[in-house]
């Protein structure tokens, strides 16, 4: 039904405006009660046995919204009524930028994937601090906070622009990611090089403490599946040293080659960054490389490429506690969460794991066992 609606309207409409025309929707249903409460429970079931506790935090289940989609903080509760157990609003920026000129996202369809090089379109650190400041949330829903760097701030000041970031949005955050992953701002990937994150992760550390001395604001970084391995073990060792909170693999890739991509050549070349289905097996691989340097000293979220609930258990297995998804949610539409739940229940249930977080990791293990 919704592959079918998709064909007839989405795909006909410019990939922005229908990204703005379904959120709209989406939050408009969740402000009517009547609604909201039936499209939850046909959306979002809860199974017991997905409960999951990551980062100190209690969550419905590992499954959540990936940053991008809410840039903004605008629906929070829509997002949680479509099933997410947690959503990651952001990438918010030290300052308001308006982001790249249009058009800036673009669908590959027949390769299930999207490239979009949006830049960091977004109403700046003041704003969204303080409309989470005002929310009066309908759902108990995880809140992460993912920041990144305003674009016209040269790349020496970058920390001061993430700490200003920081110190107003970490009291608003269940959790707080620093952002130096994404393509679409020139520089921002630099900063993956452990000597120029360790004093930035340590600057935002500290501003967050500052901010919020009655409580630890898990801190996270996600990193660029681009990373050449010695350097994704590098940002490991790293979190372990600064004793981060997390690790979020991956960001979208500016690979092209050899992903076996069948859209067309016009729009596999336009710039930015691309994600969904090709983006599978690189991003499992770096999860997994991470879980088998840090294991479960530090949270692992997997991301990127995540389409199905077997999707979801493989980056469970790999190592992942939480799992995101943003693509294949325009793909596949509003039953998306719902069918990894279920499916992931189901995938538990026959497993020989008694809980989630036995099956965290267990892949990785066994093949270490029998190296
Ligand atoms: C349109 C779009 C905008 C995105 N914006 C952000 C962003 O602002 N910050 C961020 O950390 N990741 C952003 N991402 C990356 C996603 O969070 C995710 O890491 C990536 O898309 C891989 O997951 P997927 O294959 O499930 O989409 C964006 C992705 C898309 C498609």
């Amino acid at each position: 039904m919704y592959k079918f609606f998709f064909r007839l309207v989405f795909s006909r409409m410019d990939p922005e405006a229908a990204h703005h025309l379904a959120f709209g929707w989406i939050r408009r249903a969740a402000r009517v009660p009547v609604l909201r409460v039936f499209v939850t429970a046909v959306l979002a079931p809860r199974y017991k046995e997905l409960r999951t506790e990551a980062l100190g935090l209690r969550m419905h289940g590992p499954f959540g919204l990936a940053a991008g989609f809410d840039k903004n903080a605008v629906g929070i509760d829509g997002l949680a009524m479509a099933g997410f157990d947690h959503v990651e609003i952001g990438t918010v920026t030290g300052e308001p930028q308006p982001g790249n000129p249009k058009k800036r996202l673009f669908r590959l369809v027949p390769d299930r994937a999207l490239i979009n090089r949006m830049g960091f379109n977004n109403e700046g650190s003041a704003a969204v601090a303080a409309r989470l400041a005002a929310r009066t949330p309908v759902f108990r829903t995880v809140v992460g906070v993912n920041i990144g760097k305003t674009k016209v701030v040269p790349e020496e000041e970058a920390a001061a622009d993430y700490v200003k970031s920081a110190e107003r949005l970490a009291p608003h955050a269940d959790y707080l990611v620093v952002n130096v992953s994404s393509p679409n701002t020139p520089g921002l990937r630099s900063l993956q090089a452990v000597d120029h994150l360790r004093p930035l992760l340590t600057a935002v550390r500290e501003a967050a403490d500052r901010a919020v001395p009655a409580r630890r604001v898990p801190l996270l970084v996600k990193i660029a599946p681009d990373l050449a391995d010695e350097d994704v073990d590098a940002v490991a060792d790293l979190a372990v040293e600064l004793g981060l909170d997390g690790v979020i693999a991956t960001n979208t890739t500016v690979a092209r080659e050899n992903l076996g991509l069948a859209s067309d050549p016009a729009v596999v070349a336009e710039t930015g960054g691309l994600s969904g289905a090709p983006l599978k097996e690189r991003s499992l691989e770096v999860l997994r490389r991470l879980y088998a340097r840090v294991g479960d000293r530090i949270t692992l979220v997997g991301v990127g490429g995540v389409e199905t609930a077997e999707d979801a258990w493989q980056r469970i297995l790999a190592g992942a506690t939480l799992v995101q998804g943003y693509s294949a949610f325009v793909y596949e539409g509003p039953f998306w969460a719902r069918s990894i739940h279920k499916g992931l229940a189901a995938r538990l249930r026959t497993s020989p794991y008694a809980t989630l977080a036995d099956a965290v990791g267990a892949d990785v293990r066994k093949t270490e066992e029998t190296a």
